[in-house]
């Protein structure tokens, strides 16, 4: 009999961690961005389609590949949702507490899921504009909370997987 505690997931998570919209590689992707580490796991590939529309950027499709737990699933695919029909600028304003309520609510724990999947959509934000060489005046110079807790989380990913070679290597 197995000693760990199921996680007290809602049935909003475990329904889209089943069936996942939006899940896949887009092709004609105007800008993609992966936010954690492969080598590690927990990781969001997102895929987004921007197009102008009335001197706008709109993102028109937003898709995601997901290697985490079924929160991360289950938050990358309702932040595709959240976003498709939106300007960018509303796209980057969307929290990560704004994908965890939209979800039902996350067990603590699982906070970060939804940190990962807002940091790999601001990545994609700012990767697209640094593309188009514009800053719009409400993209901020500074990281923001989510876009920093990304980065520490690769940061220690990276670290763990070395720690692990090197243990491997030694044993
Ligand atoms: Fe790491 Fe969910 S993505 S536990």
């Amino acid at each position: 009999m197995s000693s760990r505690i199921p996680l007290p997931y809602n049935p909003k998570i475990i329904e889209l961690f089943r069936n996942p919209k939006n899940m896949g590689p887009m092709k004609d992707a105007t800008i993609t961005a992966i936010a954690g580490s492969p080598a590690c796991g927990d990781m969001i590939s997102l895929y987004l389609k921007i197009e102008k529309r009335n001197n706008e950027d709109v993102v028109v499709n937003a898709t995601f590949e997901s290697y985490g737990c079924a929160a991360n699933i289950a938050a990358a695919s309702i932040l595709t949702e959240m976003i498709k029909g939106k300007s960018v600028k509303e796209a980057w304003m969307i929290s990560w507490r704004d994908i965890a309520d939209e979800l039902g609510g996350l067990p603590v724990i699982k906070y970060h899921c939804s940190i990962l999947a807002v940091g790999a959509l601001r990545r994609a934000i700012r990767d697209y504009y640094k593309k188009m060489k514009v800053h719009p005046d409400w993209l901020p110079r500074d990281l923001t909370v989510e876009e920093k807790q990304t980065f520490e989380e690769e940061k220690m990913m990276e670290h763990l997987r070395k720690m692990r070679e090197s243990m491997v290597k030694y044993k």
